[in-house]
């Protein structure tokens, strides 16, 4: 299908999980992607392996000069961006009395500046290109509402469906529609570490935590990354030319709104 032919995308984080299949749908659609990533060499590996529609660029989205040296790469490589897809995130769980301020930092230096900093340089360049654009940030059902041992994450990410909804409003002037996914519980490399968490924290068997999240699931599973791909296609596409500052729940039902 070619429902992004000729359209160029920047989608942080997409070394693996759901920015890499981002990536994937988005080239399957006709779009070139930048493979931007922290860990460069998983980065180039996905790209090589996504062919010469792909490209990796190094980018930690925590850092000022690399966002903006990354998003000027992507620039360079792709002619432009259409598309940018705030990815990159990190999750930490702990209860209120353990939260350290070096991991709430951690966090939210990238969930939350992370996505703010690089759709503000994003947002430059689209309004010098003067084409408009598609920002979509990745919020998560974890930003609806709070969670016993999830402050920092959950806090991080109902920012993203604040800041979501903030610089929808302020961008829709220049034809830029930034909107945001909430996903639910998504199998791969990030839930293995957030079972892990809970093992520590809930004494659980690792697995465990995942098994009882998927049942819960009113879909009857957890998600995969590629339940995804549909609505990132759409928010990206002219049919979304009028949706302007929502979140969308993508979830299997987990979530009403
Ligand atoms: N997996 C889920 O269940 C789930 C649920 C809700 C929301 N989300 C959100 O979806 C997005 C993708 O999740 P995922 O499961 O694919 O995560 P993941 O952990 O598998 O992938 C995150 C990617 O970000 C990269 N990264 C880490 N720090 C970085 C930095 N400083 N700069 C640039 N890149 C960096 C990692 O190298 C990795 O490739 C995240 O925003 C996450 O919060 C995931």
């Amino acid at each position: 299908m070619t429902r992004l032919a000729g359209k160029t995308a920047l989608i942080t984080g997409a070394a693996r999980g759901i920015g890499l299949a981002f990536a994937r749908a988005y080239v399957a659609e006709g779009a070139r992607v930048a493979i931007a990533d922290i860990d460069i060499h998983r980065a180039r590996a996905s790209a090589a392996d996504i062919g010469p529609a792909a490209v990796a660029v190094e980018m930690d989205a925590t850092r000022q000069d690399s966002i903006e040296s990354a998003v000027d790469a992507s620039v360079q490589a792709l002619g432009g961006i259409d598309i940018l897809v705030n990815n990159a995130a990190l999750f930490t769980a702990a209860p209120i009395t353990e939260i350290t301020r070096d991991d709430f930092t951690r966090v939210f230096d990238l969930n939350v500046a992370g996505t703010l900093f690089t759709m503000q340089a994003v947002a430059r360049h689209m309004i010098d290109r003067g084409r408009g654009g598609k920002i979509i940030n990745m919020a998560s059902q974890a930003g609806r509402r709070g969670e016993p041992l999830v402050a920092v994450y959950c806090a991080s990410k109902a920012a993203v469906i604040s800041l979501t909804q903030s610089a929808g409003l302020n961008l829709i002037e220049h034809g830029i529609n930034v909107n945001a996914i909430a996903p639910g519980v998504v199998d791969g490399e990030h839930w293995d570490g957030v079972d892990a968490f809970f093992a520590r924290y809930e004494g659980k068997a690792p697995g465990r935590k995942k098994a009882e999240v998927g049942a819960a699931v009113p879909f009857g599973r957890m998600g995969r990354a590629e339940d995804l791909t549909g609505m990132a296609i759409f928010l990206a596409t002219k049919e979304a030319d009028y949706i302007v500052a929502q979140t969308y729940n993508v979830d299997g039902g987990n979530w009403m709104s």
